[in-house]
């Protein structure tokens, strides 16, 4: 990511409330990017991006990936994404393969 120029470039992060988003979202915005959080706050919460809420580097977009126009939309004058959201549950993949199925292959799918 150091060889990327990112001032004035917009980033979406998907999964940007999450864990690791939240933390690439800070770096982005460390770097001079405008950040475009896309996010079902399914996991992730708002307390790890709040610090940028009243900045003009940082949109946030609630909304799900496997919602095709919203994610139509959250794209719309984007330079970059990085895809972090997922279901991370590795347990649940046992018991039901279909959550993830729908949540990281699928979400995945719609975001390309
Ligand atoms: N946390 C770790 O230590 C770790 C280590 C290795 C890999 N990873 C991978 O990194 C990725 C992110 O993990 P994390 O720990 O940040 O998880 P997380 O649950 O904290 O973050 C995932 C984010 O994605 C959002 N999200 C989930 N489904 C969504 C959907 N359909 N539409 C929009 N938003 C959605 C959640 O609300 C959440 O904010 C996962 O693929 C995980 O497997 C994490």
């Amino acid at each position: 990511m150091a060889d990327y120029e990112l001032t004035g470039k917009t980033v979406l992060v998907t999964g940007g409330a999450g864990f690791i988003g939240s933390h690439v979202v800070d770096h982005l915005i460390d770097k001079g990017a405008s950040v475009v959080v896309f996010d079902n706050l399914s996991s992730g919460r708002m307390e790890f991006i709040e610090h940028h809420l009243d900045s003009d580097d940082l949109t946030m977009i609630r909304g799900d990936l496997l919602d095709t126009d919203a994610i139509d939309a959250a794209c719309k004058g984007v330079d970059m994404v990085f895809h972090l959201a997922a279901n991370p549950d590795v347990r649940l993949g046992a018991v039901d393969t279909r959550v993830h199925y729908d949540q990281n292959i699928t979400a995945t799918d719609k975001l390309l």
